[in-house]
């Protein structure tokens, strides 16, 4: 029989996406299923979720819970892989467009312990078989706070033996609420119960997580060892050195049937490495669009990110006057802190011949920006995974990182001696400075200029194989260790 695998998470592409952990949630489940797991989905119903599956059909209803009078578990499929996914549709609580966590005015949703709570609570009464008795997990798989509770949820159930793998994506979103919101949720909050449950006076939806799932990991081996100091522990790494072997790094996938420039339908032209012409192309048709000179000589970079700290935006920011001394190009998408959009406003007003910023969301857009750029930049202060180096190396644009997280996982840097032994696929840099990052490009750029050099590190990114089998094989693993 096949191991049954419920995956437990608050996003997934293409229904709803703030980030990567909405690609991981659509491909892994996928590739999972593809080695013969019998593998659903959980999903809170945000109108994005409910209008986006197929075949929606009710399975139970129950209520009040968590402030909803009434909760309806649905189950359908997901368009694309054709998995199927439960859904809880609470009117209450979830029937709210646009960001699944943030209302209208940027802020958290009041009521968000309520709605991430009754995710894990249904993920564990699915683990009981209360809710659905003709399907029953035997791994719960949470992914963030979002999903926290699922195996707090489980591990409070003396009756319950489900194996629980919880997978911390982003350890800086701890899921923080004030304490006495315990007696909402329907939480043990005495002795060890408490201890697990409490985060400097507040509840923490992460470290519950932390403690009670069977084991833990996270999107990269680099990761999974940072987490473990205080520099990038917020406050997490004691917990997380104790859990020992029971922590480890899988590093994410790619799903190339959505990221691949020899098939990606939002591209002017499709390339692959032994056929660049078509790069050239998506080049020359971005430069025209955003209003820059169409310059092959003119090295273009690009950054597809959130515009945050935890990103290095700043540093970009910072190394503007390098790009300029370079002749180079700049074209930004992304949103995210106040202070930084502005900068980047300010910087595409006052060279609008060298940078252009689309602040929002864009999905074509971001594919057609990496296909037709030269260098992304990803110059992270800390980054648990990173999908888009890995998307760029596909794309043959060469990814320009910082030594942290999954980005010194997957990018080697252009020395003498990785160029020598073919290694090469990108840039690295050290410190969290503009002067560091500022350094690298106009290095790269000098790189940039030797055409036969450039062509052999962007060929060694674009033929590396990044899909989702490998990654899938360590979690089957994993799930089977327990
Ligand atoms: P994180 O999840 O920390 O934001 P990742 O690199 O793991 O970082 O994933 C980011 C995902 O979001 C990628 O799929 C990237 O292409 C996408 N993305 C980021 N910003 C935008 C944007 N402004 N428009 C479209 N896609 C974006
Ligand atoms: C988080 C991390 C990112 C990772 C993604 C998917 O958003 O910030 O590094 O790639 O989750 O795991």
């Amino acid at each position: 029989m096949a191991l049954r695998i419920l995956h437990v998470a608050a996003e997934i592409y293409p229904l709803l996406k703030t980030g990567g952990l909405a690609d991981v949630v659509a491909a892994l489940p996928a590739a999972l299923a593809a080695r013969g797991l019998d593998t659903r989905i959980l999903l809170p119903g945000l109108p994005a979720v409910l209008n986006g599956l197929v075949d929606l059909r009710r399975l139970i209803r129950f209520g009040p819970a968590f402030g909803a009078a009434i909760v309806t578990l649905r189950l359908g499929r997901l368009p694309e892989s054709g998995l199927l996914a439960y859904v809880i549709d609470a009117p209450f609580l979830y029937r709210r467009d646009g960001n699944p966590y943030l209302g209208p005015d940027g802020r958290d949703w009041s009521d968000n312990h309520r709605r991430f709570a009754l995710l894990g609570w249904v993920a564990a009464h699915l683990a009981t078989g209360e809710l659905d008795r003709h399907w029953q997990p035997e791994v719960v798989h949470a992914h963030d706070w979002h999903a926290g509770l699922a195996p707090t949820y489980i591990a409070q159930n003396p009756a319950l033996n489900t194996a629980t793998v919880f997978t911390i994506h982003n350890l800086a979103f701890r899921g923080l609420f004030p304490l006495d919101h315990h007696t909402d949720l329907g939480l043990l909050i005495s002795g060890a119960a408490q201890s697990a449950l409490e985060f400097h006076g507040q509840l923490s939806f992460m470290k519950s997580a932390l403690v009670h799932a069977k084991r833990v990991n996270t999107v990269s081996p680099s990761y999974a060892r940072e987490i473990c100091t205080p520099e990038f522990g917020w406050g997490l790494e004691g917990l997380l050195r104790d859990r020992g072997s029971h922590l480890s790094g899988i590093l994410n996938g790619v799903d190339y049937s959505v990221w691949d420039p020899v098939t990606d339908t939002a591209l002017p032209a499709s390339y692959s490495a032994d056929h660049l012409h078509g790069k050239e192309v998506c080049k020359h048709k971005l430069q025209s669009t955003l209003g820059f000179a169409q310059r092959s000589q003119a090295p273009l970079f690009a950054v597809i990110s959130r515009l945050t700290a935890q990103k290095g935006m700043d540093l970009v920011l910072g190394a503007l006057p390098a790009l300029r001394a370079e002749g180079a190009q700049l074209v930004v998408i992304g949103s995210g802190e106040a202070e930084i959009e502005a900068g980047f406003r300010a910087a595409a007003a006052t060279y609008p011949d060298s940078v252009s910023v689309h602040l929002g969301y864009d999905e074509a857009l971001s594919h057609r920006i990496l296909a037709g750029s030269d260098i992304l930049l990803v110059p992270s202060r800390f980054e648990p995974c990173g999908l888009t180096q890995l998307y760029a190396l596909r794309y043959g644009t060469l990814p320009m990182v910082r030594r942290v997280g999954g980005l010194a996982d997957t990018v080697i840097d252009a020395t003498a001696e990785n160029i020598k032994l073919g290694t090469a696929n990108g840039f690295v840099f050290n410190d969290a400075r503009s002067r560091a990052l500022a350094a690298r490009i106009t290095e790269a750029c000098a790189q940039f200029r030797e055409h036969a050099l450039w062509r052999k590190i962007q060929r060694r990114g674009m033929l590396q194989d990044f899909s989702w089998a490998d990654s899938a094989v360590r979690y089957e693993a994993l799930y089977r260790s327990i």
